[in-house]
């Protein structure tokens, strides 16, 4: 064979596999390989033609590398697109979808609720002042109101804080609109507390803030009811009186769970109530501190916990599930709303 049939036959060749590559490589390049052959009997050629010989080995040589080169790289890609006989042209496997988290999906559905009412969202800064979380909102400097709520300072302003609950964002609403107001704020809120099946340090609230002329605690009820209706489908609440230092009167509200069957008696603790939040009319010192005239206008604000909803609603019984986004436990909230 010439050396010009050698370089047509290398160029013509392709392998459709490793191996057929390997047998190429070998039978050109191996140790008893055609160039080992060929250079073998250089001795045998002309003195004068000896460099010439010399190229043309080299040449077939650099061509086989080449061809073994190309053929490799294909291979290679052919792998990452997944092997032999890809189709391009054929549709994708079906992608798997994420799912909402549980407390994302209460908080929508909260805020969807009050939203056909004529609630909108107002948001603060989770890095609250002292003012915002607490001194507006009448709790007097070292009265032990502040610790109903174990705060995270900030080391290097001590009038900073973690805001400890959503309330802060009435404040903030009040120094900034005009009546009426008509809001919710979702957010995250921080506490100094132990973590345990039953609270965490960090969690979520939304506040609710009405103020208008004329605005009564009949106002409120009735506006809680229809949350309660509209949220958990149950029809009876009733209210406990309570102490918030920004509201007064203030109550908590039950909302009545039934006691129909053991999960029922578990989550209501036997009564078949359950508790739901936190609510009041706004103290008038609070409209006064935000710059709204209380013999003018009158309001009432409510705050609930998110996680807590969220556990009752999809059976949760430890809150830290909620935090550790594991993605078993999230899996299984696929579709539950
Ligand atoms: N801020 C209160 C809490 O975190 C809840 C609340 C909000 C109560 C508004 C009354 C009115 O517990």
């Amino acid at each position: 064979m010439s050396q010009e049939e050698l370089l047509k036959e290398i160029e013509a060749f392709s392998a459709s596999s490793a191996e057929e590559l390997e047998a190429f490589r070998l039978k050109f390049l191996g140790k008893k390989g055609l160039i080992k052959d060929l250079s073998a009997t250089i001795k045998d050629v002309e003195p004068s033609e000896r460099k010439a010989f010399g190229q043309r080995l080299n040449q077939l040589k650099t061509a086989v590398q080449e061809k073994i080169d190309v053929l490799k790289d294909a291979m290679s890609s052919n792998e990452q697109a997944g092997g032999p006989g890809v189709d391009p042209t054929r549709p994708s496997g079906e992608e798997e979808l994420g799912s909402e988290h549980p407390v994302s999906m209460v908080r929508r559905e909260i805020e969807a609720i009050f939203q056909r009412i004529g609630f909108s969202i107002a948001e603060g800064p989770e890095i609250e002042d002292d003012w915002h979380n607490f001194s507006a909102l009448n709790f007097p400097e070292e009265h032990p109101a502040r610790d109903m709520q174990d705060t995270f300072f900030i080391e290097k302003n001590p009038d900073m804080a973690l805001r400890t609950h959503t309330s802060s964002v009435q404040v903030r609403v009040m120094e900034s609109q005009k009546p009426p107001i008509r809001i919710i704020a979702p957010g995250r809120v921080y506490r100094n507390e132990a973590i345990s099946s039953r609270s965490h340090c960090i969690f979520h609230q939304v506040e609710g803030l009405y103020i208008d002329k004329g605005v009564s605690f009949a106002d409120m009820k009735q506006t809680i009811e229809y949350f309660a209706k509209a949220f958990f489908g149950k029809t009876k609440i009733r209210l406990r009186p309570s102490y918030f230092p920004f509201t007064e009167p203030s109550a908590e509200v039950d909302v009545y769970w039934g006691l129909e069957n053991e999960t029922d008696y578990r989550i209501t603790k036997g009564t078949g109530w359950l508790e739901i939040m936190g609510c009041g009319m706004v103290d008038p010192n609070v409209l006064k501190a935000s710059g709204i005239d209380p013999d003018v206008y009158s309001g009432f604000a409510f705050g609930m916990g998110i996680e807590r909803i969220a556990m009752n609603r999809f059976g949760i019984g430890d809150i830290r599930m909620l935090f550790e986004n594991d993605i078993r436990f999230l899996k299984q909230m696929k579709g539950a709303w």
